[in-house]
């Protein structure tokens, strides 16, 4: 019996920094990005507009909300709008990152979001349009995470980690709505 041969786990460095230098205007995009950069940049960019969508709709909520059990209401509004505005910067970096242009562009928003915007008038619609917006956001995500999964572990655990928040915000919403504030 001879020695078996080892399968190199890791492509030999020089070999690495050899494509490393090859295409050093990407960026964090190196050969060995197996997905599909436009379409991993669409991608997000429709995640980036949902969670643009939803700060202004948080916002807003925080801002109009009435009634006496308004206040515990309003806090969480304000802490999910700033929640979402920190998902919006996470998934704009990571486009640049990949070479993409985030895009930010107020014109079309709304049908590139996953999520309506509804403003709701009373207390209850503006709990029962956020946990609407939050699910649909969950289902968005896990289907996103599957997607990237195969092909770019980063995006994945950043997409994991926006996921969990997002599960919270949805509990947060039910629990107000059935009172437990
Ligand atoms: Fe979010
Ligand atoms: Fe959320």
């Amino acid at each position: 019996m001879g020695t078996p041969t080892k399968t190199p786990f890791l492509t030999d460095v020089t070999e690495l920094r050899r494509r490393a230098r090859e295409h050093m205007e990407r960026g964090a995009v190196t050969a060995g990005y197996a997905g599909d950069v436009d379409q991993a940049v669409a991608l997000l960019n429709t995640a980036l507009a949902t969670e643009i969508v939803c700060v202004l709709r948080y916002q807003y909520h925080a801002i109009m909300a009435t009634g006496i059990h308004s206040e515990p209401a309003k806090r969480e509004f304000a802490e999910h709008a700033a929640d979402e505005q920190e998902h919006a910067t996470r998934l704009a970096e990571r486009i640049s990152q990949l070479g993409g242009k985030p895009d930010m562009n107020p014109e079309g928003l709304l049908s590139r979001s996953h999520s309506e915007y509804a403003n709701g008038d009373t207390l209850l619609e503006m709990l029962r349009e956020n946990l609407v917006a939050e699910r649909i956001a969950i289902d968005s995500y896990r289907e996103m995470i599957q997607w990237f999964a195969p092909h770019d572990p980063t995006t994945r655990k950043l997409l994991e980690e926006i996921l969990e928040k997002e599960e919270e915000h949805a509990d947060d919403m039910h629990g107000l709505l059935q009172g437990r504030g």
